[in-house]
């Protein structure tokens, strides 16, 4: 079995851990976050009202225009979760490379939207998620205007990109909502959030949340949080997989074959952020720095380990990253 194999085995096994997985869920109950898992396909939502629940039918034919690393992990994620079926999501793709990968996922495929593709793809769907490269958008949007009618409802993931030009550029009165996911909804463990345009409806929320807390942790921001969250979750995957990769190196150094060291290194950083979001009885998270100081004895290994880290600066280059990642999402605007 593959390092790769086996951590997602612990992930199941982890889904499959049915009073850990009350906590977790009872602490999103409480914050207004909602946690899902693609592996134990059942979900606990708090919808953003208390209308009716959005079901698997009524999330309607849902389109991607574009459909990359991000739209691939969103579509792999819905339909893991059991949002929706491959046939019920079209695509609007460029290359033939994408094209023919997503048509191996079982999905409706039409082409560049900027040469009838966005037109062809508004034709069959009611939500339609935008997920080129936020300097693509402008040209995409273009090609769709013409096509969006008053069924549809606009999903955008483009970093950086803000509402008021999203809607500027749309037709008058278009049902507009910006997301910021990040690729683990591939596995049912995004962290994700939204944010409502001036038309979305109530019943717009619901969809969208519905979609996206399937595949993972949901939360609804004010629009002047969103680069921030760019900067955080929706960039965080890449710091931590650069953390795991120095982890895994270490450990190579220190003697350990590489898939050891690799399958370790992910599981103490999954298993690590679990204890955070379970370490709650009242619905607060438990400072990270409290579980950190509880495992640290005096001159011991870890506080051997954690000066090395302290002396180069980890937590302000950590800071700092975050920081730079919302700067560059807030100047994309
Ligand atoms: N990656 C992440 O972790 C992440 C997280 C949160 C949000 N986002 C946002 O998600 C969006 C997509 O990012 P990504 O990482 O998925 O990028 P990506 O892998 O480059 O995917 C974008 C896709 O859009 C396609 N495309 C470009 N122009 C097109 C057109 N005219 N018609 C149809 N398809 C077109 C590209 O096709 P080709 O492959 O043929 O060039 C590509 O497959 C960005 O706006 C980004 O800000 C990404």
């Amino acid at each position: 079995m593959d390092a790769m194999h086996m951590l997602l085995k612990d992930v199941d096994q982890l889904n499959g851990d049915s009073d850990a997985r009350r906590k977790v869920e009872e602490m999103a109950t409480q914050m207004d976050i909602t946690m899902s898992a693609s592996a134990s396909r059942r979900t606990t939502r708090k919808k953003p009202n208390n209308s009716s629940r959005v079901s698997t039918s009524s999330a309607g034919r849902i389109g991607f225009i574009g459909a990359g690393q991000m739209g691939e992990a969103l579509i792999c994620g819905f339909v893991n979760a059991g949002m929706c079926t491959p046939d019920r999501i079209s695509v609007s793709v460029r290359s033939e490379e994408r094209s023919q990968r997503m048509l191996s996922l079982g999905v409706q495929v039409f082409g560049d939207a900027t040469l009838g593709g966005a037109a062809e793809l508004a034709e069959v769907v009611d939500t339609i998620f935008l997920s080129v490269k936020p300097q693509y958008l402008d040209r995409v949007i273009e090609s769709l205007k013409p096509h969006v009618k008053e069924r549809h409802l606009i999903v955008s993931i483009a970093a950086g990109v803000r509402l008021a030009s999203l809607e500027a550029n749309l037709p008058g009165g278009t049902r507009v909502i910006r997301v910021m996911p990040n690729t683990p909804c591939l596995i049912g463990q995004a962290a994700s959030a939204y944010v409502l345009g001036n038309n979305a409806t109530g019943e717009d929320a619901e969809k969208v949340f519905a979609l996206i807390s399937s595949c993972g942790l949901a939360v609804n921001v004010e629009e002047r949080m969103m680069d921030a969250v760019t900067g955080l979750s929706g960039s965080g995957p890449a710091y931590v997989f650069l953390f795991l990769e120095a982890m895994a190196d270490g450990a190579v150094a220190a003697g350990l074959p590489r898939e050891k060291a690799m399958v370790l290194a992910a599981q103490t950083v999954a298993g690590a952020a679990r204890m955070v979001l379970e370490s709650s009885s009242d619905g607060t998270l438990t400072h990270p720095a409290l579980l950190k100081d509880r495992v640290a004895s005096p001159a011991g290994t870890t506080i051997a380990g954690l000066t090395e880290l302290e002396s180069a600066g980890m937590r302000g280059i950590i800071m700092r990253a975050v920081k730079a990642a919302a700067k560059r999402s807030e100047d994309m605007g």
